[in-house]
């Protein structure tokens, strides 16, 4: 098959990655018989820096008429003045809005051979295994906000409707069903309207599933859970800003930040996949990243946007067979003498990619 995949490179670090990713798919395609048409396009930074605009037109386009989006990550302190009015961040926001991407999985399962790469005891983050669902269209992301008295009050509303509190709900339970079967919706219900609804949606949704465990939490409780028992959480489904900083939490339970993927998925199967680490100025063109995060992102896009199960596993046991012989960037180096770069850790992965 000829699968057209959107590239968006971003700034910083993330063309540097994803140009792993990319290669990783094209031996895929060697190794299983399969055409992957790469399309470049800007997003971020670099995007206003040619355009203006953090999103143009083209690159909207080019990704709804692809088969699936490879994004890298936007950002950085060239772009970062408070009084823009234009931010690369825009970019990032305008295309998950623009292509309807509402639910964002962010898996994060514990590498028994980074275990010491994390701050937390090993003890404790022993069989941590987890997605959390971030509602990705909705919330205070999205909301009415603005300035009154001359610029001297800011606000910003978190709303939410039924409707896209119900599509998400129902994604965590299908994806419980296929892991451990247990869903956490985590809210402010004790003290937010928006979160009340998103309980007594989330108690009608879970009726559907009887299957399934299914508990309440608010967020203040599941942010200390998280690193007191992560190993008890299945699938975490959430509001867009309490999943924005519950994942960030997470990803320490991994070891790096650098090693996790994410996708973003919309109602037909166009999915927006990247790694959940950000653009990383203080790096960038060091060749020293780490494109796990990124390769392993293009291994759900194999899976969940073109049904390529073996494929996608394919690109999973590559990884874990490189870090099993001890290969390591910088980030997850337990001493700096074995460290290797971004591009060869490509190429150990590639290498190691078979049918
Ligand atoms: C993320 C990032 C973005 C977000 C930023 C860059 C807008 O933190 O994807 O988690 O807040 O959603
Ligand atoms: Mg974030």
């Amino acid at each position: 098959m000829d699968y057209q995949i959107a590239l968006l490179g971003g700034d910083g670090i993330g063309p540097e990655v994803i140009a792993q990713a990319a290669r990783v798919l094209e031996r895929v395609g060697t190794a299983f018989g399969h055409s992957f048409v790469f399309k470049p396009a800007l997003i971020g930074g670099y995007a206003i820096d040619a355009t203006g605009s953090a999103l143009p037109d083209e690159t909207l386009a080019a990704c709804r008429s692809a088969d699936a989006v490879l994004l890298g990550a936007v950002g950085g302190p060239k772009w970062d003045n408070p009084t823009a009015t234009v931010r690369p961040e825009q970019g990032l926001l305008g295309i998950r809005k623009g292509l309807g991407l509402y639910a964002n999985l962010r898996p994060v399962k514990m590498n028994e051979m980074l275990i010491g790469a994390s701050t937390i005891k090993p003890e404790v983050l022993r069989g941590t295994d987890l997605v959390v669902v971030r509602e990705l269209t909705g919330g205070i992301y999205f909301g009415e906000r603005g300035r009154r008295d001359d610029g001297n009050t800011a606000y910003d509303t978190m709303i939410y409707s039924r409707a896209e509190i119900e599509r998400v709900l129902h994604t965590a339970f299908r994806l419980a069903r296929q892991r451990r079967g247990k869903v956490t919706s985590v809210d402010k219900a004790n003290v937010l309207e928006s979160s009340r609804l998103w309980r007594e949606t989330a108690t009608i949704v879970a009726k559907a599933y009887p299957d399934v465990a299914f508990e309440h939490l608010l967020v203040d409780a599941c942010a200390m859970h998280l690193i007191r028992r992560p190993a008890t959480f299945d699938v975490i489904v959430t509001e867009n800003m309490f999943g924005d900083i519950l994942t960030d939490e997470a990803s320490m339970l991994a070891g790096s930040m650098g090693m996790l993927p994410s996708a973003s998925l919309a109602e037909g199967t166009l999915g927006l996949y990247e790694p959940i680490h950000g653009s990383a100025p203080d790096i960038a063109g060091q060749g020293i990243a780490n494109p796990v995060g990124a390769i392993l992102s293009a291994a759900l896009l194999l899976r969940l946007s073109l049904g390529l199960e073996q494929e996608a596993l394919a690109v999973e046991r590559a990884v874990d067979q490189v870090l099993a012989e001890g290969y390591r960037t910088r980030d997850i180096a337990e001493n700096a003498s074995e460290v290797i770069t971004t591009t060869v850790m490509g190429d150990l992965i590639c290498e190691r990619v078979t049918a």
